[in-house]
């Protein structure tokens, strides 16, 4: 008994964590989607990362949305193509799955019955700049740019459906960022390509991009997102209910589109999100003179001023946040750390270091909320002020 202790601690201290630290996938180049005109913006096929699911597990289903911005113009859209955020031959033929994605319950916490570990794990590369929803016919032979996103997003699903998931169970389409905010345009979609009887939500995180006015008053974002629709041709590939009734850029807001997604949703994200603070409310060139520069880097560096810009940036994102219909299939994880944080990553996932409202970590509060375990999803943070986490 002692010796398998022994070898059991051995294993957990030195073994385990190699073991566990290191889940590497292959990735899958989706070629047929070419067919369809399914590409990466300059023109190249889309791909994703998956890990098969195993034991209970395998009738379950998460997608993963990789973020990473958007292109509102052509060089812009044309910078990104020579990269891996717009081309499949610039990305990594292997990666590694963490925090929500990870195999081992160890990381990924089995709490009652089951959480994700074992499911079927899926992390969808970005490749077209808008949130997976352009759609574009005509190319443009002067750049040879390929606005396809909302394509992407029905290629790729629909191969997975044929490796299994038109049989799913359990789905969650969820992403961070851009990935995040594509999770909530596309999560009714993704709900219509699952069988009726599955269990089917999204977990959106720091993809809540609020629409507020920069330090100098000007409407940066709204400007950013007004573009990014027309370039990409992307108001047809929004919620229907909500560009009928409003001006179809204005739907790529969270704020604005939530109200008519009616699929369950769960947003994690921070009040004082410190992407739309570098950029939506203090934007580089706003700052010639980088007097926000240490500010952006760490809260405690901010100046008296600056702490209250930031302060009425949370107030407005709370008043957006609870400016949104009353629905109580929703679930939140709001906190008041000055980060933009990946579930994807252990750290921040679940850990003892990640954050917590009411002693409940994001992977508590998720899995909880995706089981139906408790009866309370609306987890705001109680500190009153943005802080470095
Ligand atoms: C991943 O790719 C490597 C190198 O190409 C290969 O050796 C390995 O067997 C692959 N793993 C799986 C699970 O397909
Ligand atoms: C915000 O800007 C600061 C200062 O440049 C930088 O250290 C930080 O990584 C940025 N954070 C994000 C999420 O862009």
């Amino acid at each position: 008994m002692a010796t398998f202790m022994l070898a059991l601690l051995a294993c957990l201290a030195v073994l385990c964590t190699t073991v566990l630290g290191d889940r590497i996938v292959n990735i899958t180049i989706l070629e047929s989607a070419t067919d369809q005109g399914a590409v990466c913006l300059d023109g190249s096929p889309p791909a994703y990362y998956l890990d098969r699911g195993f034991d209970t597990g395998i009738s379950n289903w998460i997608i993963f949305l990789q973020g990473g911005g958007w292109c509102d113009s052509i060089p812009d859209c044309q910078g990104r193509a020579t990269m891996d955020i717009g081309s499949s031959k610039h990305m990594t033929k292997q990666t590694h799955f963490a925090g929500i994605l990870h195999n081992t319950p160890q990381e990924n916490p089995v709490l009652e019955l089951v959480d994700f570990y074992n499911w079927n794990r899926v992390w969808v590369n970005y490749c077209d700049g808008s949130s997976f929803t352009g759609d574009v016919e005509q190319v443009d032979p002067e750049n040879n740019l390929f606005f396809r996103g909302a394509r992407i997003f029905k290629a790729v699903l629909e191969d997975l459906r044929s490796k299994g998931m038109q049989y799913a169970k359990n789905a969650i389409l969820s992403g961070t960022s851009a990935g995040g905010l594509a999770t909530i345009l596309n999560c009714d979609k993704f709900k219509s390509l699952l069988p009726n009887d599955a269990i089917v939500k999204c977990v959106a995180n720091a993809g809540f991009f609020i629409n507020v006015k920069t330090i100098s008053g000007t409407s940066n974002i709204q400007t950013t997102y007004h573009r990014v629709v027309t370039l990409h041709g992307s108001a047809k590939n929004l919620p229907p209910s909500c560009t009928s009734t409003m001006e179809p850029s204005l739907c790529f807001f969270p704020q604005h589109v939530v109200p008519y997604v009616e699929t369950p949703l769960f947003i994690i994200n921070s009040a004082y999100d410190a992407w739309q603070i570098n950029n939506t409310l203090v934007p580089a060139n706003l700052d010639p003179r980088h007097v926000w520069e240490h500010c952006k880097a760490q809260i405690s560096s901010c100046t008296f001023s600056q702490r209250i810009v930031i302060q009425v940036f949370g107030v407005e994102f709370l008043r957006a946040f609870e400016g949104l219909n009353p629905c109580y299939t929703r679930g939140y994880f709001i906190t008041s750390c000055h980060t933009h944080e990946q579930i994807v990553v252990t750290n921040y996932w679940f850990s003892a270091t990640s954050p917590n409202i009411l002693n409940k970590a994001i992977a508590e509060a998720v899995g909880d909320w995706y089981f139906d375990r408790v009866g309370f999803h609306q987890h705001i943070d109680p500190y009153p002020s943005a802080r470095d986490c």
